[in-house]
Protein backbone atom coordinates (compact mmCIF):
# COMPACT_ATOMS: atom_id res chain seq x y z
CA UNK A 1 0.00 0.00 0.00
CA UNK A 2 3.09 2.30 1.25
CA UNK A 3 5.14 1.47 -1.28
CA UNK A 4 1.98 2.19 -4.13
CA UNK A 5 1.39 5.38 -3.20
CA UNK A 6 5.21 6.35 -3.85
CA UNK A 7 4.88 5.39 -7.01
CA UNK A 8 2.05 7.49 -7.58
CA UNK A 9 3.64 10.52 -6.53
CA UNK A 10 6.74 9.58 -8.42
CA UNK A 11 4.37 9.19 -11.30
CA UNK A 12 3.18 12.68 -10.99
CA UNK A 13 6.33 14.15 -10.66
CA UNK A 14 6.99 12.94 -13.65
CA UNK A 15 4.02 14.40 -15.48
CA UNK A 16 4.50 17.49 -13.99
CA UNK A 17 8.35 17.98 -15.15
CA UNK A 18 6.92 17.08 -18.60
CA UNK A 19 4.28 19.47 -18.34
CA UNK A 20 6.88 21.88 -17.19
CA UNK A 21 9.42 20.91 -19.71
CA UNK A 22 6.59 21.23 -22.48
CA UNK A 23 5.83 25.04 -21.23
CA UNK A 24 9.69 25.93 -21.54
CA UNK A 25 9.85 24.67 -24.71
CA UNK A 26 6.58 25.39 -26.41
CA UNK A 27 7.72 29.30 -25.66
CA UNK A 28 10.98 28.95 -26.88
CA UNK A 29 10.18 27.60 -29.96
CA UNK A 30 9.45 29.47 -33.74
CA UNK A 31 7.27 28.26 -36.34
CA UNK A 32 3.88 27.40 -33.80
CA UNK A 33 2.00 30.34 -35.55
CA UNK A 34 4.19 30.89 -38.04
CA UNK A 35 3.52 34.18 -39.45
CA UNK A 36 4.79 33.50 -43.05
CA UNK A 37 2.21 31.23 -43.55
CA UNK A 38 -1.89 32.21 -44.59
CA UNK A 39 -4.93 30.97 -46.57
CA UNK A 40 -4.69 33.39 -49.51
CA UNK A 41 -0.93 32.98 -50.22
CA UNK A 42 -1.66 31.11 -53.78
CA UNK A 43 -4.72 32.67 -54.41
CA UNK A 44 -3.22 35.25 -57.57
CA UNK A 45 -0.30 33.41 -58.22
CA UNK A 46 -1.94 29.89 -58.43
CA UNK A 47 -5.76 29.96 -57.76
CA UNK A 48 -6.69 26.51 -59.17
CA UNK A 49 -3.85 25.21 -56.50
CA UNK A 50 -6.51 23.51 -54.01
CA UNK A 51 -8.71 22.01 -57.08
CA UNK A 52 -5.50 20.36 -58.67
CA UNK A 53 -4.50 19.03 -55.68
CA UNK A 54 -7.99 17.47 -54.65
CA UNK A 55 -8.44 15.96 -58.25
CA UNK A 56 -5.27 14.15 -58.19
CA UNK A 57 -6.09 12.43 -54.56
CA UNK A 58 -9.44 11.77 -55.22
CA UNK A 59 -7.68 9.46 -57.81
CA UNK A 60 -5.24 8.02 -55.81
CA UNK A 61 -7.66 7.44 -53.03
CA UNK A 62 -10.23 6.12 -55.21
CA UNK A 63 -7.85 3.55 -56.62
CA UNK A 64 -7.09 2.97 -53.42
CA UNK A 65 -7.36 4.40 -50.00
CA UNK A 66 -4.15 3.32 -48.29
CA UNK A 67 -2.99 6.28 -50.48
CA UNK A 68 -4.48 7.93 -48.13
CA UNK A 69 -2.20 6.56 -45.23
CA UNK A 70 0.94 7.08 -47.31
CA UNK A 71 0.58 10.62 -47.60
CA UNK A 72 -0.86 11.86 -44.39
CA UNK A 73 2.35 9.69 -42.87
CA UNK A 74 4.78 11.63 -45.43
CA UNK A 75 3.35 14.83 -44.26
CA UNK A 76 4.50 13.92 -40.82
CA UNK A 77 7.58 12.59 -41.33
CA UNK A 78 8.64 15.59 -43.41
CA UNK A 79 7.18 18.04 -40.62
CA UNK A 80 9.21 16.79 -37.55
CA UNK A 81 12.93 16.61 -39.21
CA UNK A 82 13.53 20.28 -39.85
CA UNK A 83 10.24 21.54 -40.17
CA UNK A 84 7.57 21.10 -43.06
CA UNK A 85 10.14 21.51 -46.06
CA UNK A 86 9.65 19.19 -48.50
CA UNK A 87 12.94 17.48 -46.82
CA UNK A 88 11.09 14.20 -46.89
CA UNK A 89 10.76 13.97 -50.60
CA UNK A 90 14.88 14.40 -51.33
CA UNK A 91 16.45 11.71 -53.16
CA UNK A 92 20.21 11.04 -52.73
CA UNK A 93 22.69 12.61 -54.81
CA UNK A 94 26.64 12.84 -54.57
CA UNK A 95 26.19 16.00 -52.56
CA UNK A 96 22.81 14.98 -50.54
CA UNK A 97 21.80 12.67 -48.06
CA UNK A 98 18.23 11.94 -48.50
CA UNK A 99 16.22 10.85 -45.06
CA UNK A 100 14.13 8.08 -47.10
CA UNK A 101 17.17 5.89 -45.85
CA UNK A 102 17.36 6.75 -42.37
CA UNK A 103 16.72 3.57 -40.31
CA UNK A 104 13.18 4.97 -39.54
CA UNK A 105 12.22 5.79 -42.86
CA UNK A 106 13.85 3.15 -44.78
CA UNK A 107 11.11 0.40 -46.59
CA UNK A 108 8.24 2.82 -44.54
CA UNK A 109 7.65 5.11 -46.84
CA UNK A 110 5.66 5.31 -49.94
CA UNK A 111 2.98 7.35 -52.01
CA UNK A 112 6.05 9.85 -53.79
CA UNK A 113 4.53 8.77 -57.11
CA UNK A 114 1.28 10.43 -56.41
CA UNK A 115 3.53 13.66 -54.84
CA UNK A 116 5.66 13.49 -58.07
CA UNK A 117 2.14 13.86 -60.29
CA UNK A 118 0.24 16.84 -58.41
CA UNK A 119 3.38 18.40 -59.33
CA UNK A 120 3.82 17.96 -62.40
CA UNK A 121 0.50 18.83 -62.93
CA UNK A 122 1.28 21.84 -60.70
CA UNK A 123 4.12 22.98 -62.68
CA UNK A 124 2.34 23.10 -66.13
CA UNK A 125 -0.67 25.04 -64.76
CA UNK A 126 1.65 27.61 -63.00
CA UNK A 127 5.29 26.78 -63.22
CA UNK A 128 7.89 27.19 -60.39
CA UNK A 129 5.09 28.78 -57.64
CA UNK A 130 3.55 25.55 -55.73
CA UNK A 131 6.19 24.41 -52.57
CA UNK A 132 6.02 20.94 -52.49
CA UNK A 133 5.91 21.20 -48.68
CA UNK A 134 2.84 23.22 -49.24
CA UNK A 135 1.85 19.98 -51.96
CA UNK A 136 2.42 17.62 -49.03
CA UNK A 137 0.39 19.66 -46.26
CA UNK A 138 -2.89 20.24 -48.72
CA UNK A 139 -2.49 16.37 -49.96
CA UNK A 140 -2.30 15.30 -46.26
CA UNK A 141 -5.43 17.20 -45.64
CA UNK A 142 -7.54 16.14 -48.48
CA UNK A 143 -6.04 12.40 -48.01
CA UNK A 144 -7.79 12.01 -44.46
CA UNK A 145 -11.47 14.20 -46.12
CA UNK A 146 -11.77 11.73 -48.57
CA UNK A 147 -11.39 8.34 -46.15
CA UNK A 148 -14.21 10.20 -44.50
CA UNK A 149 -12.45 12.58 -41.72
CA UNK A 150 -12.91 15.94 -41.17
CA UNK A 151 -12.04 19.06 -42.95
CA UNK A 152 -9.46 21.90 -42.46
CA UNK A 153 -8.12 24.87 -43.81
CA UNK A 154 -4.48 24.53 -44.49
CA UNK A 155 -2.20 27.53 -44.51
CA UNK A 156 0.44 27.99 -47.12
CA UNK A 157 3.64 29.71 -48.16
CA UNK A 158 6.12 26.98 -46.91
CA UNK A 159 9.30 27.06 -48.49
CA UNK A 160 11.28 23.48 -49.96
CA UNK A 161 14.69 22.80 -48.34
CA UNK A 162 17.84 22.77 -50.04
CA UNK A 163 18.99 20.48 -47.67
CA UNK A 164 17.75 16.68 -45.96
CA UNK A 165 17.87 15.71 -42.50
CA UNK A 166 18.89 12.25 -42.27
CA UNK A 167 20.65 12.64 -38.92
CA UNK A 168 17.89 14.02 -37.82
CA UNK A 169 14.84 11.39 -38.69
CA UNK A 170 16.30 9.03 -36.66
CA UNK A 171 16.51 11.20 -33.50
CA UNK A 172 13.20 13.11 -34.02
CA UNK A 173 10.61 10.57 -35.42
CA UNK A 174 9.07 8.42 -32.84
CA UNK A 175 9.34 4.64 -33.32
CA UNK A 176 6.77 1.40 -32.04
CA UNK A 177 8.97 0.23 -29.22
CA UNK A 178 9.84 3.77 -27.77
CA UNK A 179 8.62 4.94 -24.69
CA UNK A 180 5.46 7.21 -23.71
CA UNK A 181 7.58 9.98 -22.29
CA UNK A 182 10.92 10.04 -24.91
CA UNK A 183 7.41 9.64 -27.21
CA UNK A 184 6.03 13.07 -25.18
CA UNK A 185 9.07 14.49 -25.09
CA UNK A 186 9.71 14.25 -28.52
CA UNK A 187 6.13 15.93 -29.80
CA UNK A 188 6.73 18.71 -26.78
CA UNK A 189 10.36 19.43 -28.72
CA UNK A 190 8.24 20.25 -31.82
CA UNK A 191 5.97 22.42 -29.75
CA UNK A 192 2.59 19.85 -29.79
CA UNK A 193 1.37 18.77 -26.88
CA UNK A 194 0.18 15.58 -25.53
CA UNK A 195 -3.41 16.37 -26.29
CA UNK A 196 -1.89 16.48 -29.92
CA UNK A 197 -0.06 13.19 -29.79
CA UNK A 198 -2.56 11.49 -28.87
CA UNK A 199 -5.02 13.02 -31.72
CA UNK A 200 -2.68 13.07 -33.66
CA UNK A 201 -1.76 9.02 -32.98
CA UNK A 202 -5.69 9.05 -34.81
CA UNK A 203 -4.12 8.53 -37.78
CA UNK A 204 -3.33 4.87 -37.00
CA UNK A 205 -7.43 4.36 -37.77
CA UNK A 206 -6.09 4.27 -41.35
CA UNK A 207 -2.85 2.43 -42.88
CA UNK A 208 -0.93 -0.43 -42.09
CA UNK A 209 2.26 -1.68 -40.10
CA UNK A 210 4.69 -4.17 -40.75
CA UNK A 211 5.66 -7.39 -39.08
CA UNK A 212 8.87 -5.60 -37.25
CA UNK A 213 7.12 -2.81 -35.82
CA UNK A 214 4.93 -4.91 -33.76
CA UNK A 215 6.25 -8.38 -33.77
CA UNK A 216 7.73 -6.77 -29.82
CA UNK A 217 3.82 -6.49 -29.25
CA UNK A 218 2.46 -9.83 -30.07
CA UNK A 219 4.97 -11.59 -28.38
CA UNK A 220 5.09 -9.53 -25.21
CA UNK A 221 2.34 -8.01 -23.67
CA UNK A 222 -0.64 -8.25 -26.43
CA UNK A 223 -2.55 -10.76 -23.57
CA UNK A 224 -2.13 -9.05 -20.67
CA UNK A 225 -4.12 -5.82 -22.14
CA UNK A 226 -6.77 -7.85 -23.69
CA UNK A 227 -9.54 -9.78 -22.25
CA UNK A 228 -9.66 -13.72 -23.04
CA UNK A 229 -12.32 -13.39 -25.23
CA UNK A 230 -12.11 -15.40 -28.17
CA UNK A 231 -11.85 -12.56 -30.68
CA UNK A 232 -8.90 -10.66 -29.10
CA UNK A 233 -7.38 -14.78 -28.98
CA UNK A 234 -8.45 -15.09 -33.06
CA UNK A 235 -7.16 -11.92 -34.24
CA UNK A 236 -3.66 -12.49 -31.70
CA UNK A 237 -3.14 -15.82 -33.68
CA UNK A 238 -3.63 -14.42 -37.19
CA UNK A 239 -0.98 -11.78 -36.33
CA UNK A 240 1.43 -14.19 -35.03
CA UNK A 241 1.06 -16.90 -38.31
CA UNK A 242 1.70 -13.00 -40.07
CA UNK A 243 4.64 -12.77 -38.18
CA UNK A 244 6.96 -15.55 -36.75
CA UNK A 245 8.57 -14.98 -33.52
CA UNK A 246 12.64 -15.36 -35.32
CA UNK A 247 14.12 -14.95 -38.52
CA UNK A 248 13.47 -11.58 -40.66
CA UNK A 249 11.78 -12.96 -43.69
CA UNK A 250 8.53 -11.85 -42.38
CA UNK A 251 9.89 -8.58 -41.12
CA UNK A 252 7.95 -6.29 -44.31
CA UNK A 253 4.05 -8.16 -43.68
CA UNK A 254 1.82 -5.93 -43.55
CA UNK A 255 -1.31 -5.46 -41.34
CA UNK A 256 -4.11 -2.89 -41.13
CA UNK A 257 -3.60 -0.91 -37.79
CA UNK A 258 -6.96 -0.82 -37.12
CA UNK A 259 -8.69 -4.18 -37.93
CA UNK A 260 -12.45 -2.64 -37.79
CA UNK A 261 -11.99 -0.34 -40.28
CA UNK A 262 -9.16 -0.22 -42.12
CA UNK A 263 -9.69 2.05 -44.76
CA UNK A 264 -12.10 4.73 -42.48
CA UNK A 265 -11.20 7.80 -40.94
CA UNK A 266 -12.83 7.38 -38.13
CA UNK A 267 -12.49 6.82 -33.94
CA UNK A 268 -12.64 3.09 -33.71
CA UNK A 269 -8.71 3.20 -33.28
CA UNK A 270 -9.57 4.31 -30.52
CA UNK A 271 -11.97 2.12 -29.48
CA UNK A 272 -9.21 -0.89 -30.37
CA UNK A 273 -7.05 0.25 -27.94
CA UNK A 274 -9.39 0.21 -25.01
CA UNK A 275 -10.42 -3.53 -25.77
CA UNK A 276 -6.50 -3.82 -25.67
CA UNK A 277 -6.14 -4.72 -29.17
CA UNK A 278 -3.28 -1.90 -30.39
CA UNK A 279 -1.11 -3.29 -32.92
CA UNK A 280 1.98 -1.05 -31.89
CA UNK A 281 3.03 -0.84 -28.32
CA UNK A 282 3.63 2.96 -29.09
CA UNK A 283 -0.48 2.94 -29.72
CA UNK A 284 -1.64 0.37 -26.79
CA UNK A 285 0.61 2.55 -23.84
CA UNK A 286 -1.43 5.70 -24.53
CA UNK A 287 -4.44 3.93 -23.19
CA UNK A 288 -2.28 0.99 -20.69
CA UNK A 289 0.86 2.67 -19.64
CA UNK A 290 0.81 3.15 -15.71
CA UNK A 291 2.41 6.66 -16.78
CA UNK A 292 -0.20 7.77 -19.03
CA UNK A 293 -2.63 9.32 -16.63
CA UNK A 294 -3.57 11.53 -19.41
CA UNK A 295 -3.32 9.86 -22.09
CA UNK A 296 -5.51 7.40 -21.15
CA UNK A 297 -8.12 9.88 -20.74
CA UNK A 298 -7.67 11.43 -23.92
CA UNK A 299 -8.16 8.08 -25.16
CA UNK A 300 -11.43 7.34 -23.32
CA UNK A 301 -12.76 10.80 -24.31
CA UNK A 302 -12.01 10.50 -28.24
CA UNK A 303 -13.04 6.69 -28.17
CA UNK A 304 -16.87 8.29 -26.43
CA UNK A 305 -16.75 11.30 -29.13
CA UNK A 306 -15.89 11.37 -32.56
CA UNK A 307 -16.60 15.03 -32.72
CA UNK A 308 -13.85 16.11 -29.83
CA UNK A 309 -11.85 14.13 -32.03
CA UNK A 310 -12.59 14.98 -35.33
CA UNK A 311 -12.04 19.27 -33.79
CA UNK A 312 -8.75 18.23 -31.93
CA UNK A 313 -7.60 15.96 -34.72
CA UNK A 314 -7.89 19.15 -37.63
CA UNK A 315 -6.09 21.35 -34.73
CA UNK A 316 -3.33 19.34 -34.06
CA UNK A 317 -2.53 18.76 -37.98
CA UNK A 318 -2.49 22.47 -38.45
CA UNK A 319 0.31 22.85 -35.36
CA UNK A 320 1.88 20.05 -37.28
CA UNK A 321 1.78 21.91 -40.40
CA UNK A 322 2.84 25.15 -38.64
CA UNK A 323 6.34 23.68 -37.77
CA UNK A 324 9.22 25.52 -39.33
CA UNK A 325 12.17 25.89 -39.68
CA UNK A 326 13.10 29.42 -39.66
CA UNK A 327 16.33 29.06 -41.62
CA UNK A 328 14.40 27.65 -44.48
CA UNK A 329 12.89 31.43 -45.27
CA UNK A 330 16.14 31.98 -45.57
CA UNK A 331 17.52 29.64 -48.18
CA UNK A 332 14.85 27.84 -48.90
CA UNK A 333 13.16 27.60 -52.48
CA UNK A 334 10.09 26.66 -54.45
CA UNK A 335 11.77 23.06 -56.12
CA UNK A 336 10.91 22.67 -60.06
CA UNK A 337 11.15 18.94 -59.08
CA UNK A 338 10.31 17.33 -55.15
CA UNK A 339 12.48 14.84 -55.06
CA UNK A 340 15.76 17.96 -56.19
CA UNK A 341 16.72 20.89 -55.15
CA UNK A 342 16.92 23.36 -57.79
CA UNK A 343 20.86 23.69 -59.80
C1 LIG B 1 2.91 8.99 -31.73
C2 LIG B 1 3.97 8.50 -32.29
C3 LIG B 1 3.94 7.65 -33.52
C4 LIG B 1 4.56 6.47 -33.68
C5 LIG B 1 5.45 5.76 -32.67
C6 LIG B 1 4.23 5.98 -34.98
C7 LIG B 1 4.70 4.80 -35.51
C8 LIG B 1 4.23 4.24 -36.68
C9 LIG B 1 4.63 2.95 -37.15
C10 LIG B 1 5.63 2.03 -36.47
C11 LIG B 1 3.94 2.72 -38.29
C12 LIG B 1 4.04 1.48 -39.17
C13 LIG B 1 5.08 1.74 -40.21
C14 LIG B 1 5.56 0.47 -40.87
O1 LIG B 1 5.46 -0.59 -40.26
O2 LIG B 1 6.04 0.57 -42.02
C15 LIG B 1 3.12 3.87 -38.53
C16 LIG B 1 2.28 3.99 -39.61
C17 LIG B 1 1.55 5.12 -39.87
N1 LIG B 1 1.60 6.31 -39.17
FE1 LIG B 1 2.46 6.58 -37.36
N2 LIG B 1 3.41 6.86 -35.60
C18 LIG B 1 3.20 7.91 -34.76
C19 LIG B 1 2.47 9.05 -35.03
C20 LIG B 1 1.88 9.33 -36.24
C21 LIG B 1 1.37 10.61 -36.63
C22 LIG B 1 1.46 11.87 -35.78
C23 LIG B 1 0.85 10.46 -37.88
C24 LIG B 1 0.19 11.48 -38.77
C25 LIG B 1 -0.15 12.69 -38.43
C26 LIG B 1 1.03 9.08 -38.24
C27 LIG B 1 0.57 8.51 -39.40
C28 LIG B 1 0.76 7.20 -39.76
C29 LIG B 1 0.09 6.56 -40.88
C30 LIG B 1 -0.98 7.18 -41.76
C31 LIG B 1 0.59 5.27 -40.95
C32 LIG B 1 0.24 4.18 -41.98
C33 LIG B 1 1.20 4.24 -43.13
C34 LIG B 1 0.99 3.14 -44.14
O3 LIG B 1 -0.13 2.66 -44.33
O4 LIG B 1 1.98 2.76 -44.78
N3 LIG B 1 1.68 8.43 -37.25
N4 LIG B 1 3.32 4.79 -37.54
C1 LIG C 1 -0.82 28.11 -37.66
O1 LIG C 1 -0.24 29.20 -38.33
C2 LIG C 1 -1.21 30.13 -38.84
C3 LIG C 1 -0.48 31.14 -39.70
O2 LIG C 1 0.40 31.90 -38.97
C4 LIG C 1 -1.91 30.76 -37.65
O3 LIG C 1 -2.89 31.69 -38.12
C5 LIG C 1 -2.59 29.68 -36.84
O4 LIG C 1 -3.16 30.23 -35.67
C6 LIG C 1 -1.64 28.56 -36.46
N1 LIG C 1 -2.46 27.49 -35.95
C7 LIG C 1 -2.15 26.72 -34.93
C8 LIG C 1 -3.16 25.74 -34.49
O5 LIG C 1 -1.06 26.76 -34.39
C1 LIG D 1 5.01 -13.30 -44.52
O1 LIG D 1 6.22 -13.18 -45.24
C2 LIG D 1 6.79 -14.40 -45.62
C3 LIG D 1 8.14 -14.09 -46.25
O2 LIG D 1 8.06 -13.01 -47.13
C4 LIG D 1 5.86 -15.15 -46.54
O3 LIG D 1 6.42 -16.36 -46.94
C5 LIG D 1 4.56 -15.40 -45.80
O4 LIG D 1 3.64 -16.02 -46.63
C6 LIG D 1 3.99 -14.10 -45.27
N1 LIG D 1 2.87 -14.44 -44.46
C7 LIG D 1 1.63 -14.05 -44.76
C8 LIG D 1 0.55 -14.60 -43.93
O5 LIG D 1 1.40 -13.28 -45.67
Amino acid sequence: MASNHSLNSRIIILECLVLVLSICLISSLYGISDPHLNLDYYKSTCPSVLEIVRKEMECACLSDPRNAALILRLHFHDCFVQGCDGSVLLEDTVTLQGEKKAANNKNALKGFRIIDRIKNRLESECPEVVSCADILTIAARDAVLLVGGPYWDVPLGRKDSIEAGYALADINLPTADEGLLSIISKFISQGLSVTDMVALSGSHTIGKARCVNFKKRIYGDFPMTTSLNPISQSYLKNLKSLCPPIGTESDNNETDMDYVTPNLFDNSYYHVLLRGEGLINSDQQLYSSFLGIQTKKLVEKYAADPIAFFEQFAESMVKLGNITNPKTYVNGEVRKTCRFVNT
